[in-house]
């Protein structure tokens, strides 16, 4: 009974501390004491899992999996909205309501969200499943993926109807589609070209634990409910906002078609302020009872439309198209641009990703392309401008043979990329792969830049990743690095002196202290990036291991898809790579993470902004307490990082004691006996 009562009350706590941060934007406790929290839950529930409740919020990390989703129909079918692009066609709108309403109405005017929509069923207060838009008449299941999502409630709080949809879109954050698609660079992969892209891809996942770690958000538009305590769209989704949603601040109701005029007016300049994508307005009747009587044409509601932005685009000549070879021997053919001013940039470039983009376009030498940019998002080239082409033009081919070396490219079934297989010759792919191993969440040799890099392989000092700890004063002394100012301009250039030859082979030095899972990263195996060499570093612990392992091992992994395995197969079976491990190897770099217990699997971003105060080379700290900026485990991590040692309990050979809140009396007062400096975190770490 104790364990039932717990069980409840830490799903109640934990459900509302998790509402606390993401639709309050305003915690009461520290990410480490959520964690804590959640742990408990979390072991209480593998005890007794006949108490596990359907709203537990364990289930927000995800990490069922789904083989293939359940197509459930919906009670009420989610039509889609008339739209429009142009001010005329919104006032015949406003006209064919005027005409049929004969009392007074109001509008209700709402940003037009640019995701996917969704459909949420409540039972009793509980999220019971969730449903994509599919045909109208029926979706997918996406419950497990959609309960990652930190904004939606798993159990509502307040008087609620018993049984309830909640309708809106799921969005990607500008935020969180940048660092995916860093992620997806990183590993080597196609990034996704847009947010809405981006959210779909996810949520078709059947990986919730992936889809948990790409951060959705949800934006509520539609409640529908019998016996709703409201009578306009308005004050239901304040209801919704009352039960837990996270609604959205820019709602505004109004009395006439020129105040929805100036809502259209204000966004189309700000939404670039925005942090997620919206493509329109969208504007409503309030009044339900006016709403049912309008009623719907076929396909769409007669009380609403939206009024869609048009896409910023912008038409100008192609000067020419280069095909650059990544890393990966990935082919991307960049377009260069006649400069053109677009949503206050200047746009020289776009990216033509690949081979059927080009043949979609029928794109021709010299041709005059349409660009267009949303958001923060690279330009692209959405078509071409056909009665100014000249008649005797070229198309534009895509090579058969890598443009650098010559090797004949390949294509991967069901890959719409094409390769250069010439993975240790290919110049770019050798600066690639050494670019990447230096790299900050890599091996942070942060004294090489990319130019000091394509110097020493042009010289013929490096051919590869391992070459790199073979270099001697006497190869780096003397070597021009180029400087770029601010605007990405070549500002002067310098010669490595002495000073800077001594960084470079010091920081050198100092990375082959980096821990396993960087080693593991830097070494540029397709399809791993940052979060999944942590993975595999968590199931394998050494490369011996992960080498070892058959296809068969690495897929039972439910992170491990058989694309990644393959990669990893492929790259254990090259004798070079293994002869290049072998050389890493020799000159000390970490293969194994047996010397680590955990704490690479701390920061899911990236290391925080501070530095220390003082240098912490070669001293050794005891931690003690909770702290307020980082959990202990990450304090630990950046200890390290800045070259301290870990100790878990106070000795003579402890240099300082770093306190945090509720630290155990003993400890304290050891260190106190001892004479060891105590000191807070704020007197070890500032911000920088
Ligand atoms: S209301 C019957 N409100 O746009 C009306 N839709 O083209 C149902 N959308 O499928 C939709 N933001 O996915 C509504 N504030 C908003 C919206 C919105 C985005 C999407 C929705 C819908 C599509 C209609």
């Amino acid at each position: 009974m104790e364990a039932k009562e717990k069980i409840k009350f830490l799903t109640e706590q934990l459900n509302e501390h998790t509402r606390r941060y993401y639709v309050d934007s305003n915690s009461i406790i520290s990410d480490y004491q959520f964690d804590m929290l959640m742990k408990e839950l979390e072991e209480l529930e593998k005890q007794y899992p006949e108490y596990r409740l359907p709203e537990s919020p364990t289930q927000r990390v995800g990490g069922e999996t789904t083989e293939k989703f359940n197509q459930i129909k919906h009670e009420i079918p989610m039509i889609s909205l008339g739209n429009t692009y142009n001010e005329e066609e919104v006032r015949e709108f406003d006209g064919r309501i005027k005409k049929s309403v004969h009392e007074n109405y109001e509008y209700v005017c709402e940003l037009k969200y640019d995701g996917l929509a969704i459909s949420l069923l409540y039972e009793d207060g509980v999220l019971m499943h969730a449903i994509t838009r599919g045909d109208g008449i029926s979706g997918d299941e996406v419950t497990a993926n959609i309960k990652t999502i930190g904004s939606i409630p798993l159990k509502l709080i307040g008087d609620y109807p018993s049984k309830l949809c909640v309708r809106g879109e799921v969005i990607m954050p500008h935020k969180s589609f940048q660092r995916l698609n860093e992620d997806k660079l990183d590993a080597g992969e196609q990034p996704f070209a847009n947010p809405r892209n981006a959210a779909s891809g996810t949520l078709k996942l059947q990986n919730s634990g992936e889809v948990a770690r790409r951060g959705l958000d949800f934006k509520p538009y539609t409640v529908i409910a019998g016996n709703l305590a409201a009578t306009n769209h308005y004050d239901s989704l304040k209801l919704a906002a009352k039960w837990g949603f996270k609604t959205s601040n820019y709602i505004v109701k109004c009395p006439d078609i020129d105040e929805v005029f100036n809502f259209i007016n204000y966004w189309s300049e700000n939404r670039k302020n925005l942090d997620f994508d919206i493509d329109g307005i969208v504007i409503k009747v309030n009044d339900f009872d006016l709403q049912e009587q309008l009623g719907t044409t076929v396909k769409v509601p007669r009380w609403a439309i939206a009024y869609k932005f048009k896409a910023e685009s912008a038409c100008t000549e192609l000067l020419s198209v280069v095909f650059q070879v990544g890393r990966t021997g990935a082919i991307t053919p960049v377009a260069n641009l006649t400069p053109v001013q677009l949503a206050g940039t200047t746009v020289r470039r776009a990216s033509l990703h690949n081979a059927d983009i080009i043949k979609e376009l029928d794109l021709h030498e010299h041709d005059f392309v349409y660009v267009e940019k949303g958001g923060d998002i690279i330009p692209k080239i959405t078509g071409v401008n056909f009665d100014s082409r000249k008649k005797d033009s070229n198309p534009v081919i895509f090579p058969t043979y890598c443009p650098v070396c010559g090797t004949k490219l390949i294509r991967n079934e069901g890959e719409a990329a094409h390769y250069c297989p010439n993975e240790n010759n290919c110049i770019p792919q050798i600066k690639g792969k050494i670019e990447h191993f230096i790299s900050r969440k890599a091996m942070d040799i942060d004294s090489f830049g990319e130019e000091t890099v394509s110097l020493l392989v042009d010289k013929g000092k490096i051919a590869n990743i391992a070459d790199i700890y073979k270099l001697t004063y006497n190869d780096i002394y003397g070597i021009e690095k180029i400087i770029i100012d601010e605007n990405n301009n070549v500002s002067r250039k310098i010669s490595l002196k002495e000073k800077s030859t001594e960084t470079l082979l010091k920081s050198i030095e100092n990375s082959k202290k980096r821990q396993f899972y960087h080693v593991l990263f830097a070494l540029g195996i397709r399809h791993i990036g940052e979060t999944t060499s942590k993975k595999l570093v968590k199931y394998y612990h050494s490369i011996d291991n992960l080498r070892k392992a058959g296809f068969e091992d690495l897929v039972s992994h439910e992170e491990i898809g058989e694309i990644l395995a393959k990669a990893i197969i492929d790259y254990f079976a090259d004798s070079k790579n293994i002869a290049i491990i072998d050389s890493l190897r020799s000159y000390g770099l970490k293969f194994d993470d047996s010397k680590i217990t955990e704490q690479y699997s701390l920061f899911t971003e990236e290391l925080p902004n501070v530095n220390p105060i003082f240098s912490l080379d070669g001293k050794t700290f005891v931690i003690s307490g909770v702290f307020e900026k980082f959990s202990r485990e990450e304090m630990k991590e950046l200890i390290e990082k800045f070259g301290g040692k870990n100790a878990t309990s106070v000795s003579k050979s402890t240099d300082y004691l770093v306190a945090g809140n509720n630290m155990g009396p003993a400890k304290r007062q050891k260190a106190e006996e001892l004479g060891i400096n105590i000191i807070s975190e704020d007197e070890l770490f500032e911000k920088k």
